[in-house]
């Protein structure tokens, strides 16, 4: 194994074979088994899995928190366990239940409380915090202790304490959990922001539609391994059954079928019909449309698989294939050409 890992830019997470084993009562459990992927600055990586996949332990491993049994945690090249406090200080967690907020302090004195053990000045921590604070909309709240604040708005002080000392990455565990729509949505405009402005976030979330929204990359996490990474345009592009729905203005003349003859087109209403686009080599949709001429059209829509079909099936493709021996190499999904005419 190479003692340096190659230049990688500053503010890079890179997660690299770690593995957590706990032991209970009812024997070892494989929490975490070699799990690897790569966040660069600006990038939002989704880490999805079903309840009890490992990402929380991953999370906690990354962060500092719990101690892998194997692998190494590094951010811009430098090991979080060679460096510890080096590491941990470009880091900022939101994690899953436990907070680091002391319920009887007020917003305010929880944020500068944290900030200036992150080594902010008095000035500096005060001034973030109304920054941060402005951010997620909670200024008001400000001198309000912790335990007065509803479970949502908890959840946004946790994020604000996380980001007081500028971490170049971000790790959120499930940061939308239990939030109303307002509030979720104002999570997510906060980590597009941070993403803008180059931070590297990791993602958990089961919120697959806040996950496709956000993700520049998605990993999927089953049973502690990793069973498949990519971009996330990639992997939606790879799992959709593409097809193409196009409705008419007026009802198709009765002819229609006949005029699609040899098309792979199907009608599939009175004013409607769906176009296989699978073996498309970039003309179909073409031919097709060149057939109705001149014909009304309302509109051409192409469709695309979501996460949640992704994770289905994913999860579905490997469950069987894991449990025990060595992990089979995650899918990894990359670029394909092909487009689609628009
Ligand atoms: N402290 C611990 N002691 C023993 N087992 C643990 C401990 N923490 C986690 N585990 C086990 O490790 C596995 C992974 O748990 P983890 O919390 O990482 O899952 P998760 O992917 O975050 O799930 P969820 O979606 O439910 O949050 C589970 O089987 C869990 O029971
Ligand atoms: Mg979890």
């Amino acid at each position: 194994m190479p003692m340096m890992s190659e230049r990688v830019a500053a503010g890079t997470l890179e997660v690299e074979g770690v593995s957590k084993v706990f032991k209970t009562r009812t024997g070892p459990i494989s929490a975490v088994d070699r799990v690897s992927f790569r966040v660069a600055p600006g990038e939002v990586l989704a880490f999805l899995g079903p309840n009890g996949a490992g990402k929380t332990t991953t999370i906690k491993m990354t962060a500092g928190l719990v101690r892998p049994d194997a692998g190494d945690v590094r951010v811009g090249g430098v090991s979080l366990f060679a460096r510890h406090d080096a590491v941990t200080a470009q880091l900022g967690a939101v994690l899953e239940g436990s907070r680091n907020l002391y319920w009887r302090l007020t917003v305010r004195e929880n944020l500068e409380y944290w900030g200036t053990m992150r080594r902010l000045s008095i000035r500096g921590a005060r001034q973030r915090a109304d920054e941060l604070l402005a951010l997620v909309g909670l200024a008001d709240r400000a001198r309000n202790t912790v335990q007065t604040l509803s479970r949502g708005m908890q959840q946004k002080v946790a994020l604000c304490q996380a980001l007081m000392h500028r971490p170049a990455v971000l790790l959120l565990d499930e940061p939308t959990l239990g939030l109303d729509f307002e509030s979720g949505a104002g999570i997510k405009r906060v980590v597009r922001q941070l993403a803008g402005e180059g931070t590297a976030v990791l993602l958990t979330t089961h919120q697959l539609d806040v996950a496709q929204e956000l993700s520049d990359r998605v990993a999927m996490i089953r049973k502690g391994r990793l069973v498949l990474e990519g971009s996330t345009a990639d992997v939606l592009a790879r799992y959709s059954q593409p097809r193409a729905t196009i409705v008419a203005a007026t009802p198709w003349p009765a002819d229609v079928a006949a005029r699609l003859a040899g098309l792979p087109a199907a009608v599939t209403g009175d004013d409607s019909l769906s176009v296989d686009l699978a073996d498309d080599r970039g003309s179909t949709l073409y031919q097709v449309l060149a057939r109705l001429n001149p014909h009304p059209l309302l509109k051409i829509e192409r469709h695309q698989a979501d996460l949640a079909q992704v994770f289905q099936e994913v999860m579905g493709e490997v469950a069987g294939e894991v449990g025990g021996g060595a992990p089979a190499a995650p899918i990894a999904v990359s670029a394909q050409a092909g487009g689609m005419p628009s």
